[in-house]
């Protein structure tokens, strides 16, 4: 893999030269990419060469992109599979309710179906990174969310790229980055079910660097039920402020509402969804398979 840029430090707080270069580039890589764009493409499972680089490109400016089916290509999980590969997201997490071959079907289920979490609902999902409660060398770097059917109304995802998160926040306050990298910023309770404790407690940093990648993740969920943020000033302040920039009309957030055959693939950027409602007679049930990585797309 990688470094966007090799010759910068930009994420270490003593190199301000290193972080303000870098904060040009990717400003200006904003405005001369239009975040929101689809790529056209014809099939994900064998994308080509133009496709591909269209991708990139935005993987590249924004950590995601967002592509639409237009060639009647498949659309099956095996297809969505053979998407992430060729941008080296190999590694499927396993998580608790994942489909056998790991990538999940979501879709609103009965609650007697056997589960009360919200992905599997049509109530709007708040603010969050996937895998906030993994382990550390189990997080998700890359993810691929693809709409198979689309709900009646709603849904709309919102999308922020963590690094202009990051950016926001050091050029507020540099303590606030200097908080949040601390390795027990955000506490997440154990997952206990009838007695059972299915995931330990799990305490990380919000923004990290990768060692072998130097790519800056984001560990984040903006709930505020089963949290627990350290208790210290500029921990406080910083989450407060992140939680208004989320809250507020950033020009940095993308809204889009997928439809069939659309799909979104990304570094794990911050993501959001907003209720919808299906409608079964029609046809309409939102059904979005997807798959987490434990990798970054590649050449990002
Ligand atoms: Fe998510």
């Amino acid at each position: 893999m990688t470094n966007t840029y090799p010759s910068l430090q930009p994420f270490d707080l003593a190199d301000e030269a290193g972080y303000q270069a870098w904060r040009e580039v990717r400003l200006a890589g904003y405005v001369a990419l239009a975040a929101d764009a689809v790529v056209p493409v014809s099939d994900i499972a064998r994308l080509d060469a133009s496709e591909h680089a269209a991708i990139l490109e935005h993987c590249r400016a924004t950590n995601f992109a967002i592509y639409e089916v237009t060639g009647g290509g498949a659309t099956e999980k095996q297809a969505i599979r053979e998407l992430g590969r060729q941008f080296g997201l190999e590694h499927l997490d396993m998580n608790l309710r994942a489909d056998e071959d790991s990538i999940t079907s979501l879709r609103v289920m009965d609650a007697a179906a056997g589960t009360h979490y919200i992905p599997y609902t049509n109530r709007p999902l708040n603010w969050h990174t996937d895998g906030y409660y993994n382990r550390p060398d189990r997080q998700v770097r890359g993810i691929v969310m693809h709409c198979v059917s689309a709900s009646a109304s709603g849904g709309e995802n919102l999308l922020l790229d963590p690094e202009i998160a990051y950016l926001l926040l050091r050029d507020e306050n540099p303590d606030y980055i200097r908080a949040l990298m601390q390795p027990d910023a955000m506490t997440i309770p154990p997952n206990i079910e009838a007695g059972v404790e299915l995931r330990a407690a799990q305490s990380g940093p919000v923004f990290s660097v990768a060692a072998d990648t130097g790519a800056l993740h984001m560990r984040y969920t903006a709930r505020s039920r089963s949290i627990e943020w350290k208790d210290d000033r500029n921990t406080r302040k910083a989450v407060g402020f992140l939680l208004e920039l989320l809250a507020s009309d950033s020009i940095y957030t993308v809204r889009h509402r997928l439809r069939a055959g659309q799909g979104i693939i990304c570094n794990n950027v911050l993501h959001k969804r907003e209720a919808f409602s299906n409608d079964a007679a029609a046809g309409q049930q939102r059904l979005l398979y997807r798959a987490r990585y434990h990798d970054r797309i590649q050449g990002t």
